[in-house]
């Protein structure tokens, strides 16, 4: 029989849990026993989600592109739940539109979003880990961290640094019993697609490039984040797991 709860007396930091994707990740490690912080900056999402998640997941609200934030919220975790376990960098933007017609300040907001937030809470999470003896990084990559479409100039590049610092901090981490892997979605039905799902021809487009042919649900990806997360998983780390309807196999 399959252990029920692998996460059991873990403690758990879920980044852009009050929606999507993030949502679906916090309830899963808490369903699998996870104590966890569900970070954001929308509280009232947020408290959706940690009552979905059940009495031992609290709330922390920062914003994980900030230095300060961060530093923070580690403090913050530390305090209510104990020293973290487990850190999912799930947070992150897009904005599609012609690189010519990005400002720097976009530019910066796409990769401080999506890149310079894992650096943060890696930084942060990390002697907290150490501390444990055990830890399990998962940065959400994205298809996008393989390969590209026009209007994807800061978003790709975004994904392919979190990558490409996926791969560096596993092989830094290895020694104390810390795993980093990166997960890869294809397209998901979150609110980040709803553009694109409510625009007639986009979304037709969409589903005609996907295997599967339909979008990914975000029910779809917590069974994964917690096996990632779980001692079964020990021996996989530097790797990025696809989930993408087909996508990358084409
Ligand atoms: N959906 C897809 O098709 C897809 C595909 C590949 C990869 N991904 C990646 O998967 C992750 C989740 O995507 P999603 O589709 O669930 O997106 P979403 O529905 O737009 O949710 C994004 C989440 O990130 C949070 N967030 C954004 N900036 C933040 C900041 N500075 N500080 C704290 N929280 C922040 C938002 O929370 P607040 O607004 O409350 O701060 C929200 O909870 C993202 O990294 C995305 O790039 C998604």
């Amino acid at each position: 029989m399959p252990d029920p709860q692998p996460l059991l007396n873990r403690t758990a930091v879920v980044t852009g849990a009050s929606r999507g994707l993030g949502r679906s990740i916090a309830v899963a490690l808490a369903r699998a026993g996870a104590r966890v912080a569900c970070v954001g900056r929308d509280v009232e999402k947020l408290d959706e989600t940690a009552r979905l998640c059940g009495p031992a997941a609290i709330l922390a609200p920062a914003d994980v592109s900030l230095e300060a934030d961060v530093a923070r919220l580690a403090a913050h975790v530390a305090e209510h739940l104990g020293p973290a376990h487990i850190l999912v960098n799930n947070a992150g933007v897009n904005l599609r539109k012609p690189v010519t017609e990005f400002t720097l300040e976009e530019w910066r907001w796409v990769l401080d979003s999506n890149l310079t937030s894992a650096f943060l809470c890696a930084r942060a999470f990390i002697p907290q880990m150490i501390q444990n003896g055990w830890g399990r990084i998962l940065n959400l990559t994205s298809i996008m961290s393989h390969v590209s479409l026009p209007g994807r100039a800061a978003y790709s590049s975004s994904k392919a640094g979190l990558l490409g610092l996926t791969r560096a901090l596993a092989l830094e981490l290895a020694p104390h019993h810390i795993t980093v892997n990166g997960i890869s979605p294809g397209p998901f039905a979150t609110e980040m697609n709803a553009a694109l799902m409510n625009d007639p021809q986009a979304n037709a487009a969409f589903l005609a490039r996907l295997p599967l042919g339909e979008w990914g649900r975000p029910d779809d990806i917590g069974a994964l984040a917690v096996y990632l997360c779980s001692d079964q998983a020990r021996f996989i780390t530097g790797t990025d797991i696809v989930i993408d309807g087909g996508w990358l196999a084409q």
